[in-house]
């Protein structure tokens, strides 16, 4: 289970303990919310949250985000360079992805798992979890 820090998590240390691609460490909870950081490089599967949003903050490097929207515009990529946020809603297919490598922070309900509740077939450079605890 996650301990609940009784210190302030410096996340460049906390980003220095890992350094596994696309697999996201829990550096804190809030209410029923993990907040997870991941590196990230290359590209994540299509997936979906069929219930819930996803909340993205980009610390280092720019992450791309290509969405699958209903209605004509179909589908269009959102670039997040560092210090950007993006929320991508409940039940839009979303396939994040890094050229030259992030660090990202997500926030999401706990229990949430990185692929969705469907997914493409999630390649062997993909890790499919809740997320991590910190040191682990
Ligand atoms: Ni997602």
């Amino acid at each position: 289970m996650i301990n609940e820090p009784k210190q302030p998590v410096d996340l460049k240390t906390a980003l220095s303990t890992f350094e596994a691609l696309w697999s996201p460490r829990i550096v804190t909870r809030v209410n029923d919310y993990d907040v997870r950081i991941a590196k990230v490089a290359g590209e994540h599967v299509w997936h979906v949250h069929e219930n819930t949003d996803e909340f993205f903050l980009v610390l280092e490097g720019e992450l791309r985000i290509a969405l699958r929207e209903p209605g004509p515009g179909g589908e269009r990529t959102v670039v997040l360079p560092r210090g950007s946020v993006f929320v991508v809603p409940r039940g839009v297919e979303h396939k994040p992805s890094s050229a030259e490598g992030a660090s990202i922070m997500m926030f999401e309900p706990t229990g949430t798992p990185t692929v969705g509740d469907r997914h493409d077939p999630v390649p062997g450079h993909i890790d499919a979890t809740t997320g991590h605890a910190l040191g682990s």
